[in-house]
């Protein structure tokens, strides 16, 4: 078992509201711990370029309620290469970082089991990304505050297409989930919900959509997750608008306002419970793991297979739900 006496921590890929707080908690879970923490800009990035900060209980205070990341989140192709990750290394030891905390998605968790199969350093991923698409775990940081944030959306836009008894195609992110979009399809009461899960024949859409007219709704709002095999809701809305001219169509992209936001209380938990999770799993001796959260019980995951394993899928019954919940 190696010993460790300073964590490095930092965060990659997209950002999600939540990744602060849980800086924030493995900052100061490592301190009590009686070690030191070191803050890596841009993750990987900052490994190559040696961008270090060294972190202390007030270096995290007021972040909590702050979406982002305090520690900044960059794409890095030289970590991809040999010779990139032999530079990271070399300034990761020279600044007497033994273990890696890394908080993001599974390009994330890619380069950390990369890394560390090659040089002999601990290293334990947290998963923070919007989408909520990884195996060994409930939920990721920052979904439960996107899923908010689009309902509210949701519940805006219902307001003038009741108004005006239009039909709105909103698109939200999720370029390989549908969970964002399942998730307010059935919060905000959607009529429909298209997903890169499941095929949606826009002839069965316009079926859907007939109903809704039939049944004498005021508004219809039909969510298609950005990664849809239709093609996002522009296209959407194009080949139904061609089809089915009853209603006044428009279209909203939601985009990036989903990623950014104050945590919700869930997601501020969360973060706290994972940060101080994986410092103990380090401490404890275990590295290539993935802190994960099944039936509110905290469970590391093996880091290979939470991202090689993409057995989970969309609930059958969420499907069937948001289906009869629009009739
Ligand atoms: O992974 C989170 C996510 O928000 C996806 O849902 C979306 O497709 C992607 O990131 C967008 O990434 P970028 O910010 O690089 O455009």
């Amino acid at each position: 078992m190696q010993n460790i006496n300073k964590i490095g921590v930092f965060t990659s890929g997209g950002d999600s509201p939540g990744m602060n707080a849980c800086i924030r908690s493995v900052v100061r879970t490592t301190l009590y711990k009686g070690k030191k923490i070191t803050g890596i800009i841009q993750g990987f990035e900052g490994m190559v370029s040696k961008n270090f900060v060294e972190m202390n209980s007030r270096s995290v205070s007021n972040i909590i309620q702050l979406g982002g990341t305090i520690l900044k989140t960059a794409r890095c192709l030289a970590f991809k290469t040999p010779e990139g990750r032999r530079k990271a290394y070399e300034n990761i030891k020279s600044e007497g970082i033994d273990a890696l905390v890394g908080i993001g998605g599974d390009g994330t968790f890619t380069g950390l089991h990369v890394f560390s199969k090659e040089y002999d350093i601990p290293v334990i991923g947290i998963p923070g990304t919007i989408d909520n698409d990884l195996f060994g775990t409930d939920y990721t940081l920052g979904f439960d505050t996107a899923s908010n944030t689009v309902i509210e959306a949701i519940d805006k836009i219902r307001d003038t297409a009741a108004s005006h008894d239009r039909l709105f195609f909103v698109e939200v992110m999720g370029r390989d989930s549908g969970y964002i979009a399942l998730n307010a399809g059935i919060g905000g009461g959607a009529e429909a919900v298209l997903l890169p899960e499941t095929a949606t024949a826009i002839e069965d859409l316009i079926v859907q959509l007939e109903h809704a007219a039939a049944n004498k709704k005021t508004s219809t709002i039909v969510i298609v997750a950005e990664g849809d095999q239709n093609g996002g809701a522009y296209h959407v809305a194009k080949c139904v608008k061609e089809k089915f001219n009853f209603y006044d169509t428009k279209v909203t992209i939601l985009g990036h306002l989903q990623r950014g936001g104050q945590p919700s209380s869930f997601d501020r938990v969360l973060a706290s419970r994972f940060g101080y999770a994986a410092v103990n799993l380090l401490l404890e001796g275990r590295t290539k793991q993935m802190i994960g959260i099944i039936g509110n019980a905290i469970r590391p995951t093996n880091l290979e297979e939470a991202i090689h394993n993409k057995s989970f899928k969309i609930a059958d019954d969420m499907l069937e739900l948001s289906r009869i919940l629009a009739i």
